[in-house]
């Protein structure tokens, strides 16, 4: 069984909108098996059956013309899906990735999400000189964005009782890392279920999330203060690319070349 069988109809819109674009599709499937070197409960995770953990729709349009715009202007519109869960002590979420690194430069390339149902932790770090300079939680409701900038490896987080779906606009071509988020057993920060039990009492952050510990991922060594924000903190970012944080990303098909930023970040400016 494909979870195509079983889109979830919470929003109207919102379902209507992706049952038109994931039909005749079948996901990509990420089970708790692929998730071994990733997450923080080793203990749960060795006696956990395994499961459907969540669900990758790639290259998705409306129809073939829209299809056409996208391949000539190599770009890919995406839905993940990311069923609430918990694995063990741990809230659900993706493995985590880093980007390729754009030809002849030295950065990244990058990537724009849209919620577009349940609310996303999107969990940024930022590579610099090998290390993790900066790391943010950003959260993200549904109709809001994120942009991954460049040299940002990223993870995303459902740490809500509802089904996340996501989508995305990223450059067609690059392959995605995987091996320092596997190399360090995941990013730099485990978002753990607020539960108080010994095992969880170490090593705690803020958090303006009350359902939340923030835990420090040991195999890094030293990692930064995770900054908690929230999507709209980072508006500006969509507003410099000239895109409407309001406005349903996928219309930006009609508006393609807005999303230049995604294929030639040197081209732009990252800071405020
Ligand atoms: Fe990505």
């Amino acid at each position: 069984m494909t979870y195509r069988q079983n889109v979830p109809c919470s929003m109207f819109h919102v379902s209507c909108f992706m049952t038109d674009l994931i039909r005749d599709n079948i996901p990509n499937i990420r089970f708790l098996s692929d998730m071994k070197d990733f997450v923080f409960d080793v203990a749960w995770f060795e006696k956990a059956p395994n499961a459907e953990i969540y669900y990758m729709y790639r290259g998705l349009s409306k129809d073939k013309n829209e299809m056409e715009i996208m391949g000539k202007n190599n770009l890919r519109y995406d839905i993940t899906v990311v069923p609430p869960k918990m694995l063990g002590s741990e809230f659900t979420k993706t493995i985590g990735h880093e980007h390729a690194i754009v030809p002849n430069t030295n950065i990244t390339y990058t990537e724009i999400y849209e919620v577009l149902n349940g609310e996303a932790i999107y969990l940024l770090q930022k590579y610099e000189n090998n290390k993790v300079t900066k790391i943010y939680a950003v959260h993200t409701k549904a109709g809001e964005k994120c942009v991954i900038p460049p040299n940002y490896g990223h993870v995303t987080i459902n740490a809500s009782n509802q089904e996340l779906v996501m989508a995305n606009w990223v450059e067609s071509h690059f392959k995605s890392g995987y091996t320092l988020f596997k190399n360090n057993r995941g990013a730099g920060y485990y978002a753990l279920a607020n539960v108080g039990t010994k095992s969880l009492q170490r090593d705690l952050v803020p958090t303006n999330n009350a359902g939340i510990k923030w835990i420090k991922n040991e195999n890094y060594g030293e990692v930064p203060d995770i900054k908690i924000s929230e999507a709209k903190d980072f508006n500006w970012l969509c507003e410099k690319f000239g895109i409407d944080p309001a406005v349903p990303m996928y219309n930006l098909v009609n508006d393609i070349e807005k999303l230049d930023f995604l294929k030639h970040p040197q081209k732009y400016s990252w800071d405020r």
